[in-house]
C-alpha cells in the first residue's frame, strides 16, 4: 500500500481519536490490517503520524491509546476583557527578587536567605513537634495562638524604655506574612484613592501591595540617613496623608538605618500630622554590626503599627509575622484579616513559636551574623576591586542587600540582562522607585547560595557596566 492509503488510514483513525473518550484503546494492529485491507508496515506509519500529533500514545505490550491530553483548540477568552472592563492600576509583572532560578548561576537577585542561613534543624523538629500537637488538628483564634502574641509582645516590649506602656499580647495580630500584612494595612487604614507616604527607594512589595489596594502613593526621598523629615514635613502638609510607610531598619534597598535625630522627628511628625507610622522591621534578625531600633518601641499612643517577620529568618516556608497595633486601628486591622485570611495555620505558628523559644535560636542568630558580615565584606571588597565605576553609599550594618549605584550612562535593565548572560542574576534598581528612579542602581543580596562566587559576580558586574559605558557612548 501506498503513502496516500496510510494518510487515509490516519485521518479515519484521527476521526475515530476525535469521538473516542480519553484513554480509549484503538483497535489492535492486527484488527486495523484486516478492516483497512492494508499491510502492517502501513497501518504503523498511520499510527505513528498520530503518535506525532500527540493524539494517541503506543504503550508497548498493550496497544495504543487515545492520549488524555490532546492539542486542544486556542480557547477564546475574549469574552474576560468586556467583563473585567480597563485595569485600575499599573500591573508590574513578577518581581527579579522573587524568580527561581538553576544551581549554576550565581543568585544575587533574590529577596530570601539561602537555606544554609536557616536554623534548618531547628525548624524540622519544630515541624514534628508541631505535627504531634493540638495545632495539627485545631483551629486557632483569629488573632493567633495567644503564645506566639505573647512573644511577639514580649520581644518588642523588651525595648521600650521605662515611662511608656509595653505592648501586651492582645495588640499583636499574627499573619500570613509581612507581605500580607502590607496588604491588610494599606486596606485598612488608607483605604482606595487615598495617599500613603513611602520613602523612594522602597520595598518593591510595598509599592505592589499599595497599587493593589488603590492607595497613591507619595514618594519621599530617602537615603543612608532614612527620609528628609523636611521633605517628609512638606508632604504630609501638602497631601493631607494619615500614613507613612517606612523601613527604619536595614531597608530593602538602600540597607539604611535612621540615626536617632532622624528617628525622632520623624515620630514627632507622624504626632504632629495625626498620622501612622507603618514601620516594617523585616530585617530585625540580620543585624550585622549594629542592633535594630524598633521605633514602635518609642511609641504608647498608637502612632505605629509594627510589623515583624520571622518567614526570611526562621524558614520561608514558615509563614508567619507578628503585627503589633493599638486602638481601635487595631480593630480594623482584624476586620481585614478575617475577610481576607481568618487566621493563620495553628501549624505554622507553633512551629515557629517553637523555633524562636529555643536557647539555639540564640544561638544560630549570633553565627547568623557572623555569616552575614563575611559574605557582605566578601561582595563590598570584590565591587572595590572588580567594578571601579559603580558606587556604594554606605556599607549597610544589617540586612541582606546592597544597594549598588551605577553610572548615570548605564541601563540597569541591561546590565542585569548582560549580566544574566553571564551567569550571575541581579536586581535592576528600578523596581524598587514608587514614581521614576533618582538613580541607576543594581539590588545585590549577598545572602544567596554558594557564597564563594560572590567575587566572580563582582567581577561580572565589573565587565557589564564597563561593557554598558562603552555601548552608550
Ligand atoms: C522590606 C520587606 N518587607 C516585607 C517583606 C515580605 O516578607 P514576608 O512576607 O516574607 O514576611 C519583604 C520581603 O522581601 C521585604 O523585603
Amino acid at each position: 500500500m501506498s503513502d496516500g492509503s496510510s494518510g487515509r488510514i490516519a485521518e479515519e483513525l484521527r476521526a475515530w481519536v476525535a469521538a473516542a473518550p480519553a484513554g480509549a484503546r484503538l483497535p489492535s494492529t492486527r484488527a486495523l490490517v484486516a478492516q483497512y485491507e492494508a499491510s502492517p508496515v502501513t497501518v504503523q506509519k498511520a499510527l505513528r503520524a498520530l503518535a506525532a500529533q500527540g493524539l494517541v500514545e503506543a504503550r508497548p505490550g498493550a496497544g495504543t491509546f487515545v492520549r488524555a491530553v490532546r492539542t486542544a483548540r486556542p480557547n477564546d477568552y475574549g469574552w474576560q476583557t468586556a467583563a473585567l472592563g480597563s485595569r485600575p492600576h499599573r500591573m508590574p509583572g513578577p518581581s527579579a527578587a522573587l524568580r527561581t532560578t538553576p544551581n549554576d548561576v550565581i543568585a544575587l537577585h533574590a529577596g530570601y536567605p539561602d537555606r544554609e542561613l536557616l536554623p534548618e534543624r531547628l525548624v524540622r523538629a519544630a515541624f514534628a513537634r508541631a505535627a504531634r500537637g493540638d495545632a495539627a488538628v485545631g483551629r486557632p483564634p483569629e488573632a493567633g495562638l495567644p503564645e506566639l502574641q505573647a512573644w511577639f509582645a514580649a520581644e518588642l516590649g523588651a525595648a521600650v524604655p521605662t515611662g511608656l506602656a509595653p505592648p501586651t499580647a492582645g495588640d499583636v495580630v499574627v499573619l500570613p506574612g509581612s507581605q500580607s500584612g502590607l496588604s491588610t494595612l494599606f486596606h485598612a487604614l488608607v483605604g482606595a484613592d487615598r495617599p500613603v507616604l513611602v520613602e523612594s527607594p522602597t520595598y518593591w512589595g510595598a509599592i505592589l501591595a499599595a497599587e493593589q489596594a488603590g492607595v497613591r502613593l507619595v514618594p519621599v526621598p530617602s537615603g543612608i540617613r532614612g527620609p528628609d523629615p523636611d521633605e517628609l514635613d512638606r508632604a504630609f502638609a501638602l497631601t493631607g496623608a494619615r500614613a507613612f510607610y517606612a523601613q527604619p531598619n536595614f531597608a530593602n534597598p538602600t540597607g539604611a538605618q535612621w540615626p536617632p535625630d532622624v528617628a525622632d522627628r520623624v515620630l514627632a511628625l507622624v504626632r504632629a500630622h495625626g498620622a501612622f507610622l507603618i514601620e516594617d522591621d523585616w530585617a530585625h534578625d540580620f543585624g550585622i554590626t549594629a542592633e535594630p531600633a524598633a521605633l514602635a518601641a518609642h511609641d504608647d499612643s498608637g502612632h505605629v503599627v509594627y510589623l515583624r517577620s520571622l518567614t526570611k529568618s526562621v524558614s520561608p516556608a514558615v509563614r508567619v509575622a507578628g503585627l503589633v497595633a493599638r486602638g481601635p486601628a487595631r480593630d480594623r486591622i482584624l476586620a481585614e484579616v478575617r475577610a481576607q485570611s481568618m487566621y493563620v495555620s495553628g501549624v505554622l505558628q507553633a512551629a515557629a513559636l517553637d523555633v524562636v523559644s529555643q536557647p539555639a535560636w540564640r544561638t544560630h542568630l549570633r553565627g547568623l551574623r557572623h555569616q552575614l558580615a563575611a559574605r557582605r565584606d566578601l561582595l563590598v571588597g570584590a565591587l572595590r576591586e572588580h567594578a571601579p565605576d559603580t558606587h556604594l553609599a554606605a556599607v549597610p550594618r544589617g540586612g541582606l542587600n546592597l544597594w549598588l549605584r551605577l553610572p548615570d550612562d548605564t541601563d540597569p535593565a541591561r546590565v542585569a540582562r548582560d549580566c544574566e548572560s553571564r551567569g550571575v542574576l541581579v536586581a535592576a534598581g528600578d523596581e524598587w522607585f514608587p514614581a521614576e528612579p533618582a538613580g541607576r542602581y543594581l539590588r545585590l543580596n549577598y545572602s544567596g547560595p554558594n557564597p564563594g562566587a560572590l567575587p566572580d559576580g563582582a567581577r561580572v558586574i565589573g565587565r557589564a557596566v564597563a561593557a554598558d559605558r562603552r555601548g552608550a557612548r
